[in-house]
């Protein structure tokens, strides 16, 4: 086995900074926040924190619109702060990996207001500026994510900009040499003060189509769907010149040594992989959200898994993700037993695993009433708000679960006086404990972060609900069966030989041996050696 790159080893956690830990009672969570909670990261057995963006921002987007690449919002704190929590992380043994928002900053950001200034300024082409249609109406047909036109009129100046996210985000002109050069200046910025990487920002949306063609119309839209998705987004993202920008980003990065470069990509498996790039000179990591979008169904994700497993360039390696603060949890996607079998495939497939905060204490989606909604994209387009699945974390039995001594910002869950990490700690049947172990057992077992996957074929009449694949390394082979149904489930496993319980999620179970069949509980999963 060649010497493999922490990141592929790995085990990525997501903060959501807002949402973590407060540390200053104004009831947004902080940079000194998440320092306080290292320790608990490190306790976990996480191996890098991923922070969504800190910077200065008008927070139209809660920080997706950044007002300066290089500095920190004082909301959360200050540079200062930033560096003792990459000092604090690397001293645990934790590496730190920043989200770059290089595809559109803030009106509010310097160069914009200089863009949009007058027609001649020397920055007007750093942002995406076209003269309206004939009618006067916008240059093309594409659509916000967000709902409503992608460009908006900017009078004093007689032309539209283009926005892929809300009219405060305006999209920043990549194929402008001088905008590339300022970028990568910012990355740098960051990897000199010690950042282990970048999780890059909606990175296949950098490059738009040469002529800004109209988006052909999605014959499969449903009304229950987002307005964005009247149109196949074509022309406006996944332009094969994006590539060559993330080469150059990647290369940016090895400047600095084995950094990581993950790219959030949502896209189709066949279209996915490409941002591997040529040679595998891209993405480290372009993030693999399939599972995310697939039904929780042992044969729709088996099914899954392989064209995944069969559509990876050679060489390049593997990531999986559960959630993220763009989408409901997966507890409350698919329960609370289910979500418990999802833990333990996130961290036994083959690849590089990315948890979301408060997963790991099964958090649900909170209802929030329309008064405590904050998501401009549930303003625009109710039904697709994504507060739910960024309430703060819960820490404690204590008031606002110790997440804050102030009004928490959004709502914390009806259940975290005993949803609670202090509650759930010692609690050997807890969710919390359990990806506790699962991580603890990637660290004993190699073959579970290097070893290949293979799918263990089952009978038919399991195979529906049973999903099974094993994992092999030198004379090291691991099984993983995991139960997605409600039902006790006999299993025979071929090749007779006798087998013991290393990890299961239902207590009583580790250590139990047999030979031949097993019986899985109703949603029970297991990781099992050869004897
Ligand atoms: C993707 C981010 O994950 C999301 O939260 C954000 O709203 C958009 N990009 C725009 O930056
Ligand atoms: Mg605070």
């Amino acid at each position: 086995m060649s010497q493999m790159a922490w990141w592929q080893t790995g085990t990525v956690y997501q903060v959501y900074p807002r949402s973590f830990q407060d540390s200053d009672g104004d009831g947004v969570g902080d940079l000194r926040g998440i320092t306080r909670r290292l320790d608990y990261l490190a306790w976990l057995g996480v191996d890098a924190v991923w922070i969504s963006p800190f910077y200065p921002s008008p927070m139209a987007d809660f920080g997706y619109d950044v007002a300066d690449y290089c500095g920190v919002d004082p909301i959360f704190g200050t540079l200062d702060d930033f560096d003792e929590l990459v000092r604090q992380a690397h001293q645990r043994n934790l590496k730190v990996i920043l989200d770059f928002v290089p595809n559109h900053s803030s009106v509010a950001h310097p160069w914009f207001v200089e863009s949009r200034a007058s027609r001649e300024n020397a920055r007007r082409d750093w942002y995406i500026w076209r003269e309206p249609a004939s009618d006067g109406g916008p240059p093309n047909n594409w659509l916000s994510n967000f709902g409503g036109p992608a460009w908006t009129f900017d009078e004093p100046t007689g032309q539209y900009y283009y926005h892929a996210f809300l009219p405060d985000q305006p999209d920043l002109n990549w194929r402008n040499p001088a905008v590339r050069t300022a970028m990568y200046d910012a990355l740098r910025f960051w990897l000199a003060r010690g950042v282990d990487g970048f999780r890059i920002d909606v990175i296949w949306h950098l490059i738009k189509d040469d002529r800004l063609r109209d988006n052909p119309v999605n014959e499969a839209y449903e009304p229950h769907q987002a307005a964005i998705n009247r149109f196949e987004q074509v022309y406006s993202c996944d332009r094969p010149e994006v590539l060559d920008v993330i080469a150059e980003m990647r290369s940016v990065l090895r400047e600095y040594g084995e950094r990581v470069l993950i790219g959030e990509i949502y896209l189709p498996i066949e279209r996915l992989v490409t941002y591997y790039g040529p040679d595998l000179r891209g993405a480290d990591l372009p993030f693999n959200f399939q599972l995310i979008s697939t039904d929780w169904r042992a044969d729709s994700v088996r099914a899954l898994v392989e064209e995944y497993e069969a559509a990876l360039p050679d060489g390049a390696w593997p990531n999986w993700v559960l959630g993220n603060h763009d989408q409901p949890r997966i507890a409350a996607r698919i329960g609370p037993a289910q979500a418990r079998i999802a833990a333990m495939l996130l961290l036994t497939l083959r690849g590089t695993p990315t948890l979301y905060y408060g997963d790991e204490i099964g958090l649900d989606a909170v209802a929030i009433a329309p008064h405590q909604a904050r998501d401009p994209w549930g303003r625009n387009e109710p039904g697709h708000g994504r507060d739910p699945e960024r309430t703060p974390m819960q820490w404690e039995t204590a008031p606002n679960a110790g997440f804050t001594s102030g009004m928490p910002w959004l709502p914390i869950t009806t259940d975290h006086k005993v949803r609670n990490v202090d509650a759930l700690r010692d609690d050997a049947a807890s969710i919390l404990t359990l990806y506790r172990r699962l991580m603890s057992l990637r660290r004993d077992h190699a073959v579970l972060s290097s070893g290949s996957y293979r799918t263990i074929t089952l009978s038919s009449s399991v195979s529906e609900e049973v999903f099974a694949y094993e994992r092999v390394q030198a004379d090291e082979r691991l099984r993983i069966i995991l139960n997605f149904g409600s039902r006790e489930r006999q299993i025979e496993l071929p090749g007779g030989r006798g087998w013991s319980i290393l990890l299961s999620n239902q207590t009583g179970r580790t250590g139990v041996k047999g030979e031949g069949a097993l019986t899985l509980d109703p949603d029970e999963g297991v990781v099992i050696a050869d004897r």
